[in-house]
């Protein structure tokens, strides 16, 4: 493979967020999956698990996830009697890692920024509370996409274990590129557990990271959204 041919991979994926419904050969899917096995892990542990669910698995999947944000709303919109009450009755949504809470300073900044960029691209305005709140319902409804998976870590081999789950990932996300589909990494859906675990048989002391979604690129406006992509920051030589 030449090094333009990579560098032209690695341009091309994006977070796709809009999919159309056309199903993946099981073909493909098993190649992409093929691929991600050759992943480097921390003393070849591998020290996670996947769960990949199409078809009528995939839509019970999101029927749940839907009901659960549906339910959550009133939190999301961080209304304070809704908080209260979540606080009072310990009623939070039941996520292995907490996805809620304020980021650090410096990384807030970025993910404002491109939070920010998307809606704008796609024209919702931030006091347009009923465009933000379909368009955040859009990431439970999977995007349209055929296929959606799930990550889960050891528990006993983090921070490790999380930043193998990366690299496999992104091994998985490549070699989808490469297959003409797309990809996108949700994390909003590690929010709530039980769903997945309604449809899978997760080996204990798996944790949920990050669920992500695979299939065929719509041609809705949201795709041709494209996140800044920075040097790599670098630490100074003394
Ligand atoms: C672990 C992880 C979780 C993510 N979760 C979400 C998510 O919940 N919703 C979303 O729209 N994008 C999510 N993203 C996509 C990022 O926003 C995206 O990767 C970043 O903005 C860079 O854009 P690009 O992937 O298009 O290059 C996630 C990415 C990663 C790596």
């Amino acid at each position: 493979m030449l090094a333009e041919d990579f560098s032209a991979l690695a341009r091309q994926r994006y977070s796709v967020r809009d999919f159309r419904p056309d199903p993946i050969p099981d073909a493909v899917l098993d190649a992409i999956l093929g691929d991600a096995a050759f992943s480097p892990s921390w003393s070849n542990t591998r020290p996670y698990c996947l769960a990949v669910a199409s078809g009528e698995r995939k839509d019970r999947l999101k029927d749940a996830y839907v009901k659960a944000f549906t339910e959550a709303l009133p939190l999301q919109r961080k209304e304070p009697a809704a908080i209260l009450r979540a606080t009072l009755l310990r009623r939070w949504p039941d996520a292995d890692y907490k996805t809620w809470g304020r980021y650090p300073d410096a990384l807030r900044e970025r993910s404002v920024k491109v939070g920010k960029g998307l809606y704008t691209h796609l024209g919702i305005a931030r006091e347009d509370r009923a465009a933000r709140d379909a368009k955040a319902q859009r990431h439970l409804e999977f995007h349209g996409a055929p296929t959606v998976g799930f990550v889960f870590v050891h528990e006993g081999l983090m921070p490790f274990a999380a930043l193998d789950a990366g690299l496999m990932l992104q091994t998985l996300f490549l070699s989808a590129t490469a297959h003409g589909l797309g990809s996108c990494a949700l994390g909003v859906l590690t929010t709530w557990r039980h769903p997945v675990d309604a449809e899978f048989d997760v080996p204990k002391d798996y944790k949920l990271i990050t669920g992500f979604l695979l299939g065929y690129p719509s041609e809705h406006p949201v795709n041709a959204f494209r996140a800044e992509h920075p040097p790599v920051e670098q630490a100074r030589p003394r």
